[in-house]
């Protein structure tokens, strides 16, 4: 089905599961540890052995030679594949760094060899027997050192973007120089890891020329052809499985070491092998958010209109790698006719940069929303209203492109009113309570809203049951249940009567997991196969004209039939792929949010407690208020993490992440989040898709970090720009 037009009324309209407050249908499942996570998968195939990564012990250099004797006659021990043992493999569409194969050494824990061996314990422990002759090289590990020579990065828009390296509109060197209000900051956040529960892990098998993964990850169809990239296989002889994912925030995107040695592995012992990355690796090994160095320069006149902006970032990755686009929201979010965007990338021997957690948009709404409340404060004026007054409607670098939906306004005038902003005090370092300084801030929230092809296929049974199948993935993000309320609103079932399977790569290809984008492109796939199987059904009943669905029956011209019957001789199979024109080319879509932070800082300690929060939201129709809030509470929490805590520290000698799990690396626990409330506006988006949803869970994440950043300032008059605001940078 193609999407070109604003969607008319069609039968989500009706509301009758779509929109609900749903329970989660895997819930039980998940709660009970009964739901099937990739290393749990016991008996998928028979006869696992377990397999073990080695990590390089160097960031950068070559591998010289191994010494395997003690580890080949170490107990157990099936198979050893070293990467000595094969040429360097083909990277994969999404993959940076290499993944296996040669002596070159690109970054620190990059993976150099696999032991196969009959339990988990005999493979950690021949793997620690095998020694490595390593020829190290210098390595360059210092964002702030390398980003004085980093050059453009071409196309500011990022990948496949023709975009000049350094955007223009007006003059905006001139404007900021003629602005009696300026503000000209320097922000920085670190590197940052996943820290998703559920490691990285597969269990690879093969049977003849046929690959099977049982792993976690968020985009099937991108990671099965990954895989056969990597392996050089056909992806006809590659199946991925991952119906559940404990967590993938962007880590689990691509296809990683733990899927390709896990097949490697399995290859050499002729064995199915079980593979997880160990905490300690995961840091070094995958995907990491890079650092970034942000100037941002905002020239306003005295009544609060911004002339001028200026959005400047620089990041380090791999070679070949991708900057961190802290840039992106910096082209959208306020008005102001001159404007500067320009990001610069330095190569770096760091582990891979890549997608985490709301990419681009949530380390540079952490400087544009600090930014945008210094400039507020030098205006003496409330940075609600000044983020009202500097509301667009349209795209400021292009008039023509209207946003399709955008309630800023109405996101920030609810919030300030629910939050009861009016009793913060502009003064900073005003409020005591006890020892505690108290302090209120406030943040725009804003991420796009991307359109994606997705397909499903739906069934219907003689016994009434709809089953969707579509290789679409649940990271914990409710897709399951979402899912089953588009079916059953379509095809007027109750939820009960839908079955969802999710996450084969047999399954049509879906939008998948990532950039909040799975939500609505997943639910309109199902949306486009149901409109099918619902001709189906009417042709089949012989029902023509207007078809009515609802409460497990059809309805046309006064006949009324049980929908079950029409699947009697024999089951309805329909598929459809939901596919955009250029819809979003000339309008733009994107969501939006307020988001309100109150915080105390200890007086004598520094130490910082988040005391309430709220985020009103707005971002099309919310297909699962319950599922919805539960993406946003969690989303507000890794913004509190972002802004107070998560930081990979670098060693900046040998070029790796030190606090490389769970202990060291900082998120926040229940006892840091003592209140969170969130609002979603009514909004439906024609523009959308025939759902009218937009993405949501990393709206919930976009601005919460700026939002604590001046809860802070206002709680203590210091204004910290370098992230994380730990207590030391208080005192
Ligand atoms: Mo998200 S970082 O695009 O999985």
């Amino acid at each position: 089905m193609k999407f070109d037009t604003p969607a008319g009324a069609n039968p989500i309209d009706r509301m009758k599961v779509v929109g609900k407050p749903t329970d989660r249908i895997d819930g039980k499942l998940k709660t009970t540890g009964t739901a099937p996570y990739a290393y749990e998968r016991h008996d998928v195939v028979p006869n696992q052995a377990y397999g073990y990564v080695l990590g390089s012990a160097i960031a950068k250099g070559r591998i010289n030679r191994f010494d395997l004797a003690e580890a080949k006659a170490a107990p157990g021990v099936l198979a050893i594949v070293t990467t000595l043992d094969m040429p360097r493999l083909k990277r994969g569409q999404q993959n940076i760094a290499y993944l296996f194969g040669g002596a070159a050494i690109q970054h620190y824990h990059q993976a150099i060899a696999i032991v196969v061996a009959e339990t988990f314990e005999q493979a950690r422990a021949a793997t620690a027997l095998i020694r490595v002759d390593y020829a190290r090289e210098r390595g360059r590990f210092d964002l702030a050192t390398e980003a004085k020579t980093a050059p453009l990065f071409g196309g500011s828009s990022g990948e496949g973007s023709s975009a000049p390296p350094i955007e223009r509109v007006g003059n905006f060197e001139g404007a900021f120089e003629a602005a009696p209000v300026k503000v000209d900051s320097v922000y920085t956040t670190p590197d940052e890891t996943h820290a998703m529960m559920e490691p990285h892990a597969t269990i690879a098998a093969w049977e003849g020329e046929k690959l099977t993964l049982w792993t976690s990850n968020q985009m099937i169809a991108w990671s099965k052809g990954d895989v056969a990239i990597n392996l050089g296989i056909s992806p006809k002889n590659v199946r991925l499985d991952s119906p559940f994912i404990g967590g993938g925030f962007g880590g689990k995107l691509f296809v990683r070491s733990d899927a390709v040695l896990a097949a490697i592995g399995a290859k050499a012992a002729k064995r199915p092998v079980k593979l997880a990355l160990s905490r300690p690796i995961i840091a070094n090994n995958t995907t990491h958010r890079p650092a970034t160095i942000q100037r941002i320069r905002i020239g306003a006149n005295r009544d609060g209109k911004i002339t001028a902006i200026a959005h400047e970032s620089t990041s380090g990755n791999l070679p070949d790698g991708k900057p961190e686009t802290a840039v992106s929201q910096t082209k959208l979010l306020y008005a102001g006719e001159n404007r500067l965007i320009a990001m610069r990338l330095a190569e770096m021997d760091l582990p891979e940069g890549n997608a985490m957690r709301a990419p681009g948009e949530a380390p540079g709404m952490m400087a544009l929303e600090v930014a945008m409340d210094e400039a507020a404060e030098q205006l003496g004026i409330d940075p609600v209203e000044f983020r009202i007054r500097n509301d667009t409607q349209f795209d400021p670098e292009d008039p023509k492109r209207r946003f399709s939906q955008r309630q800023l306004v109405e996101c920030l005038r609810q919030g300030a009113t629910r939050f009861g902003w009016s009793r913060r005090n502009p003064k900073p370092a005003q409020i005591r309570d006890g020892r505690w300084l108290v302090g209120m801030g406030v943040a725009a929230g804003f991420r796009n809203n991307l359109l994606m092809k997705s397909a499903a296929r739906v069934r219907l049974d003689g016994r009434g049951i709809v089953t969707v199948e579509t290789d679409m993935t649940d990271i914990g993000t409710g897709t399951y249940t979402i899912l089953a309320q588009t079916a059953a609103e379509m095809m007027g079932l109750p939820i009960e009567r839908v079955v969802v399977k999710l996450g084969d790569s047999d399954f049509p290809v879906s939008a998948g997991s990532g950039g909040q984008w799975g939500a609505n492109n997943s639910t309109a796939g199902v949306y486009a196969a149901c409109v099918k199987l619902r001709e189906q059904v009417a042709q089949r009943l012989g029902l023509t004209g207007d078809v009515d669905f609802t409460d497990g029956q059809v309805r046309a011209g006064g006949r009324s039939v049980a929908l079950a019957d029409a699947a009697r001789g024999g089951e309805l199979v329909a598929e459809d792929t939901i596919e955009y024109g250029d819809l979003d080319k000339t309008q733009q879509q994107s969501t939006f949010a307020a988001h309100f932070v109150e915080a105390a800082v200890d007086a004598f300690t520094g130490e910082i407690r988040v005391r309430r929060m709220l985020a009103v939201c707005a971002a099309g129709r919310i297909l699962n208020p319950k599922a919805a809030r539960s993406q946003v509470i969690g989303a507000m929490t890794m913004g509190v993490g972002a802004a107070l805590m998560e930081e990979l520290a670098v060693d900046k000698r040998f070029g790796f992440f030190v606090n490389h799990d769970l202990a060291t690396y900082e998120v926040p626990v229940h006892a840091d989040i003592p209140y969170q409330e969130v609002i979603f506006l009514d909004e439906v988006d024609p523009m959308s898709s025939p759902m009218k949803a937009k993405g949501v869970g990393e709206l919930g994440l976009c601005g919460v970090g700026g939002a604590i950043a001046n809860a802070v300032h206002n709680a203590t008059g210091i204004r910290v720009r370098n992230y994380p605001i730990t207590l030391d940078k208080l005192l």
